[in-house]
């Protein structure tokens, strides 16, 4: 069994609007490893999520997928019917979001959606169901009689335990998590990316965690890929990108990040805006941003560049001429 699960190759995924064509996932290669955690990285705009529906194939329209391949276990979904697609959805692939309270059906008793999804799946009866629900629930740290609860019974961070049993009940071998403690306070946020941890190393799951704050990257993942502007800009193992971070986005980022430097440490913010992505600069993306542009990096787009064995850069810096 290959250690690569999923392989994202030149992936192309744009938002057609009448302005014009917004590139938000441009040429994208990345490989995720059998029980890693990639954690996603960039500012807001970057294309995280759209990269994260990709997978799933569920960009919104205007949005499309162009070019590329997606190969999960050696498969490449962009080329599935719709229907085999369903079957992997929730049950091999499975995606946690943002804000639990849009996902949750206000109407329906929290467990009652997972029991039919036990039902589809797996062909299990009710009580059957419902019995697994519980022991799930119950090793999430939600207590057992809460599965009959309503959505709005239950507080942020235990609607995020719900969106959380609901995407492993099925054991998928890859779970998408966009942002998944943003919505929570500190102490919430660290309870739920405890069990992220537990579930990568209980299950060997491999995880997705698409985050902007890189404080929680340094303690959970294995490897990182910084996005800028619908590209990866940076690519390396956890170590690589904080201790050696070089692309000049990545310093900025990790210059940013408040729990890194000492409490006290002026905040850096990197000057300027991410560019709109219906006009965006020629040359390298972030030029217009960059403390060390040169005159080649306003005119041609940098080649990706191995600098060390798994640690790649998209920057001219790194070029041998
Ligand atoms: N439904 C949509 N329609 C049009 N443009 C979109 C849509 N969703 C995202 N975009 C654009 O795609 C780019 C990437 O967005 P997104 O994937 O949400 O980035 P991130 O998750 O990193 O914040 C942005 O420029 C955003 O404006
Ligand atoms: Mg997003």
């Amino acid at each position: 069994m290959s250690d690569v699960l999923l392989s994202i190759r030149d992936l192309c995924v744009y938002y057609f609007l009448t302005e014009g064509i917004v590139r938000a996932v441009d040429n994208v290669s990345l490989d995720l490893r059998r029980g890693d955690v990639l954690a996603v990285v960039g500012e807001s705009g970057s294309g995280k999520s759209t990269l994260g529906y990709s997978i799933l194939r569920l960009v919104p329209p205007p949005g499309k997928i162009v070019r590329g391949s997606i190969l999960f276990e050696g498969i490449d979904l962009l080329k599935l019917p719709e229907e085999a697609m369903r079957r992997i959805r929730g049950a091999e692939i499975s995606m946690v979001f943002q804000d639990p309270s849009v996902v949750l059906n206000p109407v329906m008793r929290v467990g009652e959606h997972i029991v039919e999804m036990l039902k589809y799946h797996r062909g299990m009866d009710e009580e059957e169901a419902w019995k697994l629900v519980e022991d799930v629930f119950e090793s999430l740290g939600i207590p057992r009689d809460r599965a009959r609860d309503y959505p709005h019974q239950l507080s942020g961070g235990m609607k995020q335990r719900v969106v959380i049993a609901t995407a492993i009940v099925l054991r998928p071998k890859l779970i998408i998590a966009d942002e998944p403690t943003t919505a929570l306070d500190v102490i919430t946020q660290d309870q739920i990316l405890d069990i992220f941890r537990d579930l990568r190393d209980r299950y060997r799951v491999s995880i997705m965690l698409i985050i902007h704050d890189l404080s929680i990257v340094a303690d959970l993942a294995d490897r990182v890929v910084v996005m800028y502007a619908g590209k990866v800009v940076e690519e390396g193992s956890v170590e690589q990108i904080f201790y050696n971070p070089l692309h000049p986005y990545t310093r900025g980022l990790l210059m940013c990040t408040p729990r890194l430097i000492s409490n006290d440490a002026n905040l850096y913010s990197i000057p300027g805006e991410p560019p709109d992505l219906l006009n965006p600069p020629p040359g390298c993306r972030f030029h217009p941003r960059c403390g060390l542009c040169m005159d080649t990096c306003k005119k041609e787009e940098p080649p990706m560049i191995e600098v060390e064995p798994g640690h790649r850069v998209m920057c001219w810096l790194y070029a041998k001429r």
